[in-house]
């Protein structure tokens, strides 16, 4: 504070006018001071601050020029009304709920990142950049960086049995975009796509961003339940994962996966394959992936936000062919790539096996988080809660035993005060079993015990299981 005005002047500026228009205007957009509200005389600020009156007179000519504040003959000098910008409340609120779920135990959207491959992803992104030629600081190709494009076709070939040229993949920014740029691209509004229910929500979120029509399809042991088509318009798209379903953990068998690549084939409609964390599997060889069993319908997209970090925005496709001219066009008048110095960095860190070190060590940690929750849950639960202890992925589930009320499992995280998403929040229309869905990676293990602990309790506690 200064005087009575709500502002800050910080002693980092040295131009004494700048420090003082700064302040200011900082308190005027923030909506610290409001419209029409009166300011100190010049020579009153001036004097408050201990400063000489001229700086105070410069910094309110160039506020004047900004639009924020009017001087009013005789009366003196006021925020201006309208101002020429919103206040910044509603922004700073709208980012709040924007944020993702605080890192606390269970918590989606974490993972574990050593300080050591920081460094290195901090200095293969310096050296890209000091080292770009000019191509590299051009437009450049729609598909993202070649160098990163020719790595991910050969881990994709080494580990999930998809042969392809790099000249198939694109570089995204994230699973969303390429999944909004494919659809765009193909699909025509109000065509129907269906989806996994329950599922992955920003999926279909985005799905219904664009004005698709969301059509939920039940999952099974088997994975997604390839319906008849006999009422309305048949799918032109189907969103899914295979290798570890949204959010149940079902892994398609190979007999689903043929007749929904058949379905694709004599519908002419695109599967759009999520394989969103087949790096850590934890028992038995990497699945193959549908699009390694037939590629010409199907649309592969792989993420880094799993094996590295959710705020590196970068993900990749495998484009077939047929497709491959329109979605480059498409992306040519989008956002063309994700940021090129970024791309080059990761490519290094693959070349030079940073990266499968760093998921060969990510994955002893999930594993080893997956037991902790395992048998922390189970000695804290007994039969209160069915555990289901996953070969694969970030995250497990936990449902409440057959025949339990569903409704007590809200109650239940409450209770707990645990961040748990509950698998009916990831439905549309199935009403299956309800549970808990705890994601494992990128908290400490004591915070991880201790959170499954109090889950476990709880549920028992509140006695489901018990009819
Ligand atoms: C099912 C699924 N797909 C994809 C992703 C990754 O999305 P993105 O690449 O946009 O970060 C996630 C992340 O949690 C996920 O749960």
């Amino acid at each position: 504070m200064v005087g009575d005005l709500p502002i800050r002047l910080d002693p980092g500026i040295r131009n004494l006018t700048t420090r003082v228009h700064a302040a200011l205007r900082a308190a005027i957009i923030d909506g610290l001071l409001a419209a029409n509200q009166a300011l100190p005389s010049s020579r009153a600020l001036a004097e408050q601050i201990g400063i000489n009156r001229n700086a105070v007179v410069a910094a309110y000519e160039q506020l004047q020029g900004d639009g924020l504040i009017v001087a009013r003959q005789g009366a003196g000098t006021f925020v201006a009304a309208p101002l020429p910008v919103s206040p910044s409340q509603n922004a700073a609120s709208a980012g709040r709920d924007h944020a993702a779920a605080p890192r606390r135990a269970f918590a989606l959207g974490h993972t574990e990142t050593d300080p050591g491959l920081l460094r290195d992803l901090s200095r293969a992104t310096s050296r890209a950049i000091i080292t770009a030629t000019p191509e590299k600081l051009a437009y450049g190709d729609p598909r993202g960086s070649a160098a990163l494009r020719r790595e991910v076709a050969a881990f994709l070939a080494a580990s999930r049995g998809i042969r392809c040229d790099p000249a198939c993949v694109m570089i995204v920014a994230g699973t969303q975009s390429g999944l909004r740029l494919c659809m765009e691209t193909l699909l025509a509004p109000g065509d129907r796509v269906w989806i996994e229910d329950p599922g992955y929500y920003a999926a279909r979120a985005t799905l219904e961003a664009i004005g698709l029509q969301v059509e939920p399809v039940g999952v099974d042991q088997e994975g997604l339940i390839i319906p008849d088509h006999g009422d309305g318009a048949p799918a032109k798209a189907v969103y899914v994962t295979p290798s570890h379903q949204f959010p149940t953990g079902v892994t398609m068998s190979m007999r689903r996966r043929v007749a929904l690549l058949d379905w694709a084939r004599k519908a002419n409609a695109w599967i759009f394959e999520d394989d969103y964390d087949s790096e850590f599997r934890y028992a038995g060889p990497p699945l193959t992936a549908l699009a390694g069993l037939g590629s010409e319908r199907v649309i592969y997209s792989g993420t880094f936000t799993k094996t590295l970090f959710p705020s590196l925005r970068l993900a990749y496709l495998v484009l077939p062919a047929a497709i491959m001219d329109r979605v480059i066009a498409a992306r040519a008048s989008h956002d063309r790539f994700p940021p090129r110095f970024m791309q080059d960095a990761v490519a290094e860190l693959m070349a030079k096996g940073l990266l499968a070190r760093h998921i060969r060590r990510t994955k002893a940690q999930y594993r080893k988080a997956r037991d902790t929750v395992a048998q922390a849950l189970g000695a804290a639960a007994g039969a209160a809660l069915d555990i289901i202890v996953p070969t694969q992925g970030l995250h497990m589930l936990a449902y409440l035993p057959e025949g339990s009320d569903p409704r007590m499992a809200a109650a239940i995280r409450h209770d707990a005060a645990v961040e748990t998403r509950l698998v009916s929040e990831t439905s549309m229309k199935a009403q299956g079993r309800e549970g808990f869905i705890l994601g494992i990676s990128g908290h400490p293990l004591d915070e991880l015990r201790d959170a499954a602990t109090r889950l476990g309790r709880t549920a028992a506690r509140h006695g489901a299981g018990e009819r």
